[in-house]
C-alpha cells in the first residue's frame, strides 16, 4: 500500500509502503506491556527512553505496564568519527536518579547495528542495576555489535529505512503514526 501523497504531515513526498499500521503496532504494544508487565513481578522498575526516537513507543508503551514504574530518559550522542578509536558514547543527559538495585528497562526505536546500545549496556551495566534489559519496537536482526539479546521485541523489521511513529528521517515524520518505507 502506498501512503497517499495527500497525508498533510508528509511535506509533499511519498514515502514507499506502509510497513505496520496504528492499528498493528496498537495491538502489539499491549501485548508487550503484558509480557513486561509478567516479566517484573517485584522490585523498583525503571524505564528509560532513549530519545529521540523512543518517545511516542515508550509514551505508549509504558501506559500497558500494569505495575508501579518510573520513567527517565537517556540521550546518547556517540562519536562516530574515524579519529576517535574507542568510538564513545557520551551522555549528553543522564538521570539524576541512581540506577543500583532497580530492574532497568531501556527501550529504543529500533536496533540497526546494534552499536548505540551496546554502548549504553555496558556504561549503564557499571551503575550496578538489579537487571538490565532492553525493549526495542522494531529489530533489523542485522546487528552484529550487540553482545545482549534483545529481551522484548515489537516487530521484526525488513532491512530497508523506516520512519513514523517516532523514526525521523533528517528530523521529518517522528509524527506520522504509522511506520513506513521511505524509498
Ligand atoms: P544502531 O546503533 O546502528 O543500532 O542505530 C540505532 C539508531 O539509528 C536508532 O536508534 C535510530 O535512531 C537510527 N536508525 C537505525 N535504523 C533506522 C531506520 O530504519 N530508520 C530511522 N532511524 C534508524
Ligand atoms: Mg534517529
Amino acid at each position: 500500500m502506498t501512503v497517499p501523497v495527500t497525508d498533510p504531515r508528509l511535506k509533499g513526498r511519498e514515502l514507499k509502503r506502509v510497513a505496520l499500521s496504528e492499528e498493528q503496532i496498537a495491538t502489539r504494544v499491549r501485548e508487550l506491556g503484558r509480557e513486561i508487565t509478567a516479566a517484573y513481578p517485584d522490585g523498583d522498575l525503571l524505564v528509560l527512553g532513549l530519545l529521540k526516537g523512543s518517545f511516542i513507543f515508550l509514551a505508549d508503551l509504558v501506559r500497558e505496564i500494569e505495575r508501579p514504574l518510573h520513567v527517565d530518559f537517556l540521550v546518547a550522542s556517540s562519536y562516530g568519527d574515524a579519529t576517535v578509536s574507542s568510538g564513545h558514547v557520551k551522555l549528553v543527559y543522564d538521570p539524576n536518579t541512581t540506577l543500583e538495585g532497580k530492574h532497568i528497562l531501556l527501550v529504543e526505536d529500533i536496533v540497526d547495528s546494534g552499536r548505540t546500545l551496546q554502548k549504553l549496556m555496558t556504561l549503564l551495566g557499571e551503575r550496578k542495576p538489579r537487571s538490565l534489559e532492553i525493549c526495542a519496537l522494531l529489530h533489523k536482526h542485522i546487528a552484529t555489535e550487540l553482545h545482549h539479546p534483545v529481551r522484548f521485541t515489537g516487530f521484526d523489521a525488513p532491512n530497508e529505512f523506516l520512519v513514523g511513529y517516532g523514526l525521523d528521517h533528517a528530523e521529518d515524520f517522528r509524527h506520522v503514526p504509522y511506520v513506513a518505507s521511505l524509498a
